[in-house]
């Protein structure tokens, strides 16, 4: 049996409806970037999200790069979990700010004791990372610790599109948040992100941003404050963006389900920690995750691929500290992310995995454990 990491779906009607308008686009009915689906698009999904404001762009790394430039980090230092994509860093330092890695949890997202203990007087802001979707109770720390140091709290959601913890959704807890619409996230649109906020200055910053910091000054149309990007999101792309949120919330029920049977399959062995969400009811699944102490995990990775099951990326295999982009950081000691970037495994999870494929993902590795 062959099982790919991830895939994305479009049902029959999805596709229907948006080769539909986007012929209607070819035939220069309507514009072919950033119009009135890209409008669509954000106010949908604001109002999934549970946000006044959403700004869409070409990607989440311009997105959570939007956020820094509109914050005006530069010069400042951004506090941010080095068990994170690269994107993360790269979006504070491309905003001129200094990337300052701290420890993670037992849930692999942020240690709030770690984060107090790397802020200075340079710091500007803490970027929370959702990682595999998780939104983890340190979040609530978090928050307080910004708003006792007067810091913004940033939200990387580029993983947790529809994860809530106590009912309230990533995405809603930070001044902004980024979301990234890559192939492999929980809902797609090939390439493409999103900004959640309720800060009107900020949209108005970030949407002169992605054009090329142009700003409506009279008659004038080309007329500019900032040095910005062209980050604008194609048309065809939020087509697909609103066809996969009409679906997210059964993708993610269809998720839950999978991680159920994962869950009962490894109940009890002692081989496997599961890294457990505190809210499972509202996880996204991004990613499941466990942790293998017992074993070493390319054996792991390289038996779930001789026997036709692609793992799904991790999050992340090498922390940023130790990457030798990060030449400064790589003598940083946080043991508890050095430790779970080196044990975990990430199982294939996605919407259209039978029943048959979970079982058959999980025997296998209990096989080789
Ligand atoms: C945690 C995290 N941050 C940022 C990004 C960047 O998003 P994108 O690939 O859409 O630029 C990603 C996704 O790939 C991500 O997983």
């Amino acid at each position: 049996m062959r099982v790919p990491a991830t895939k994305p779906f479009f049902s029959n009607e999805d596709i229907e409806f948006i080769t539909e308008k986007f012929k209607e686009i070819l035939r220069g009915e309507s514009f072919l970037t950033m119009h009135k689906y890209g409008a669509e698009f954000e106010e949908k999904f604001a109002q999934f999200i549970g946000t006044k404001y959403a700004v869409g762009c070409n990607s989440g790394t311009s997105a959570l790069e939007l956020i820094c430039r509109a914050l005006k980090i530069s010069g400042k230092e951004v506090v941010l979990p080095s068990n994170t994509f690269v994107a993360t860093a790269n979006a504070i330092i491309n905003a001129g700010g200094i990337p300052v890695f701290a420890d993670c949890g037992d849930d692999m997202c942020l240690d709030p004791d770690d984060v107090v203990a790397k802020i200075t007087s340079r710091t500007i802001a803490v970027m929370h990372v959702h990682i595999g979707g998780i939104v983890s109770e340190s979040i609530f720390e978090l928050q307080k610790i910004c708003h006792e140091k007067n810091l913004h709290l940033i939200e990387d959601a580029a993983q947790a599109h529809g994860s809530a913890l106590n009912g309230i959704k990533a995405g809603t807890f930070g001044i902004a948040a980024g979301f990234s619409f890559f192939s492999t996230k929980v809902m797609t649109t090939g390439e493409g992100g999103m900004v959640t906020t309720n800060d009107l200055k900020l949209v108005e910053k970030m949407k002169s941003l992605r054009e090329f910091g142009k700003v409506k000054q009279g008659i004038y149309i080309n007329y500019y404050t900032d040095f910005g990007y062209n980050w604008r999101l194609p048309e065809v792309a939020s087509l697909m963006g609103i066809r996969q949120l009409e679906s997210i919330e059964e993708f993610i029920v269809r998720r839950r389900q999978i991680a159920k049977i994962y869950d009962e399959e490894f109940y009890g062995n002692p081989n496997i920690v599961l890294v457990v969400p505190q809210d499972k009811e509202n996880h996204n699944y991004f990613k499941y995750l466990i942790i293998t102490p017992n074993h070493d995990r390319k054996v792991i990775h390289k038996y779930l691929e001789s026997k036709g099951i692609q793992p799904s990326g991790y999050v992340y295999e090498l922390p940023l500290h130790k990457q030798p982009v990060f030449p400064e950081a790589n003598n940083l000691s946080l043991p508890k992310t050095e430790y779970v970037c080196e044990k975990h495994l990430a199982l294939p999870i996605f919407y259209g995995m039978t029943d048959e494929q979970v079982r058959y993902v999980a025997s296998t590795l209990k096989e080789i454990l």
